[in-house]
């Protein structure tokens, strides 16, 4: 099957950060995972290079804007190749064939009818590169960013998006995939059920000329955003090579983050509808990236990380994972060095390496370091090999549900159950009493290694390499258990993953009085946010635990709570209440909690701290 993987394209406004670093991953991740199932994928990147924002960074550094963006491309390159993450095509929408296909593109819609002129009275933000009108906006403010909105006024072009508007809910409505998560998708469902307006598409050159010219007006430039929306189309060779377009825009996925959903689910499927072209396959929203408090990064609150230092400091591996394996796609996740030093020397360090060392060890020692044939079987065995013969196709269709974290889990508890099936099978005990037999299990455990390490190589592509090597004669990429040739040889291993240790500057530690009482600094170490309890259910096999949907008004977390004996699930749907909201995450009869509900203990009764619905969610207590 062929898969065509988008990244947004990122702007050039200055250096890239750690949410273009999660992206890039991302993508990457999920086109790997393809590409380990057999698929043919391609994945298209690049930078966004038009618009106010950018003009401003290159007046800012005194440059021409064209010689400013040739520079600052060259960190996006460099960070994608630090990353280990793999692109087929390149886009940058200043390159002289970008500007000639919208040109024309422009032209077409024009002359359709379906762009055409008005008078545009509004609001534009630059840092979001986006107009709003006065009722879209807060508080005055950008309703996006939060920044101050310039008022323009000028005779602009339109495109005729309410033309679109009801095509576009009927593909949506009987497309359940279109976007995901489901969340995204109703919330696209509700920014067309408020209506459409027409869309500006153009800025007039005397303000604003860093853009691509009209080729109907030469007094105006296109919108950055309607230019650089086309680079998904052009990337894969429409017009030009219509025999690769036609093989893979139709799998077109388009990965996103949760800011520019809009311009993703409504102005893009628009836009291709009024060039009557097919609109994307899906299109994945993930969540930002947040501060460890929560907050969102920004270089004047100190709090935000450059990905580059983490790197550095940890390595591209360690990155990948905990990032992979950390957010939950689609949702806001923080980011926070000691828990990514955590998951890489649980999971990575001891499992896998574990796994690995073990795997290995005793094929080098007893068996001269050739595989051993599978002569027999322990009372472990066939139900470990019916696990992974289960597991392997559950986990292709979860990765063509994007469902990317229940992927890692099941990877992850493949290695893990491998490594308990050596504790029950000990093969360096066995080896005492039945050489064959251990031979056996050995196999086993190898192939569940090589296996492991194929559906790990799309996070780790960089330990991969270095795996590969543990079978000098070649690796098998065969996703079936059972492939591995006996006799083939195999090296001994270095440790791949040395523990590694947090390198974090510590503030300084409060000094708890005899008297008990807490310094103010340790009090604050407590976050207590406004929440919303969206959802609740009880938990199978236990009558004290519930498990909630928790809204953080700027992200959505599953918190399991002991109060089931004193509220039904649907009594707590919908309280506003008081959760601790950096309480490290927990698993709890297998499920992940992400924080804790307020609760008073009273007697032999309990109830929540509830609190007025008027206070906004997700503010901190103060
Ligand atoms: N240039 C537009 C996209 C045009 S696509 C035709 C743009 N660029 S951006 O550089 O601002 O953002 C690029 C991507 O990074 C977007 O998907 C955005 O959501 C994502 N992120 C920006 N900050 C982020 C985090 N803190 N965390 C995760 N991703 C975030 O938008």
């Amino acid at each position: 099957m062929k898969k065509y993987f988008t990244t947004a394209l990122a702007y050039l406004n200055g250096k890239p950060h750690i949410g273009h670093a999660y992206e890039f991953v991302l993508t990457d991740a999920l086109h790997r995972y393809y590409k380990i199932f057999g698929n043919k994928s391609i994945l298209l990147t690049g930078t966004d290079e038009h618009g106010e924002k950018v003009m401003t960074s290159a007046q800012n550094k005194g440059q021409h804007p064209q010689e400013y963006c040739d520079e600052i491309v060259i960190p996006f390159k460099d960070m994608m190749n630090k990353l280990h993450a793999q692109h087929d095509i390149f886009y940058r929408t200043t390159d002289p064939i970008h500007k000639q296909k919208v040109q024309q593109v422009m032209q077409h819609l024009y002359e359709k009818g379906d762009i055409y002129k008005g008078m545009y009275t509004g609001n534009y933000c630059t840092p979001c590169e986006t107009f709003y009108t006065e009722k879209d906006l807060v508080d005055g403010k950008c309703p996006e960013c939060g920044r101050e909105t310039k008022v323009i006024e000028e005779e602009n072009y339109f495109f005729n998006m309410p033309k679109y508007a009801e095509k576009l809910e009927k593909h949506i409505l009987e497309n359940k995939d279109f976007v995901f998560p489901d969340y995204r998708r109703n919330e696209t469902l509700g920014i067309l059920k408020k209506g459409l307006v027409p869309l500006c598409v153009s800025r007039k050159k005397e303000k604003m000329n860093w853009g691509i010219e009209l080729p109907f007006d030469k007094d105006y430039v296109c919108w950055v955003w309607f230019d650089a929306l086309t680079n998904y189309l052009f990337g894969i060779g429409y017009p030009d090579n219509m025999e690769k377009y036609q093989d893979y825009w139709p799998t077109v996925t388009h990965i996103v983050g949760k800011d520019i959903l809009m311009f993703h689910t409504i102005n893009w499927p628009c836009m291709l509808m009024s060039l009557d072209l097919p609109v994307p396959k899906n299109i994945i929203v993930h969540g930002h990236i947040l501060a460890a408090d929560g907050q969102k990064m920004s270089k004047s609150l100190g709090n935000s990380v450059n990905p580059d230092d983490i790197v550095n400091k940890y390595g591209t591996e360690a990155f990948r994972f905990y990032i992979l394996r950390e957010m939950s796609l689609g949702l806001d996740g923080r980011f926070n060095e000691k828990f990514l030093v955590d998951r890489h020397n649980t999971e990575l360090a001891n499992d896998f390496g574990n796994l690995l060392n073990r795997a290995t060890h005793l094929i080098s020692k007893t068996f001269a370091g050739a595989v051993p044939e599978v002569t027999g079987q322990t009372a472990y065995c066939a139900d470990f090999i019916e696990d992974f013969n289960k597991t392997l196709p559950l986990i292709e269709e979860l990765l063509y549900k994007f469902e990317l974290n229940r992927v890692l889990d099941e990877v992850m508890r493949l290695i893990r159950s491998t490594n308990k099936y050596l504790e029950n099978t000990a093969p360096w005990h066995l080896l005492k009493t039945d050489l064959p037999l251990t031979g056996s299990v050995l196999y086993n455990a190898l192939e569940a290694f090589r296996i492991c390490s194929v559906l790990l190589s799309p996070v780790i592509p960089g330990k991969f390499e270095e795996i590969k090597k543990i079978f000098p004669s070649g690796f098998d990429y065969t996703l079936k258990f059972g492939s591995l040739q006996a006799g083939t040889k195999i090296n001994k291993s270095e440790p791949l993953f040395p523990r590694i240790e947090a390198v974090i500057e510590e503030a300084v530690t409060p000094v708890v009085k005899d008297d008990g009482l807490i310094d103010i600094t340790e009090f604050d170490k407590v976050q207590i946010k406004t929440v919303k309890i969206l959802k609740a259910e009880n938990v199978e096999g236990s009558d004290r635990l519930l498990y909630c949907d928790v809204d953080f008004g700027h992200e959505k977390r599953k918190i399991v709570a002991g109060i089931a004996k004193f509220y039904k699930p649907e009594e707590i749907t919908g309280l506003h209440v008081l959760a601790v909201a950096n309480l490290k995450p927990a698993e709890i009869r297998g499920l992940k909690s992400e924080g804790m509900l307020l609760s008073i203990k009273a007697g032999k009764n309990l109830r929540l701290v509830t609190i007025d619905k008027e206070l906004p969610l997700g503010k901190t207590l103060c």
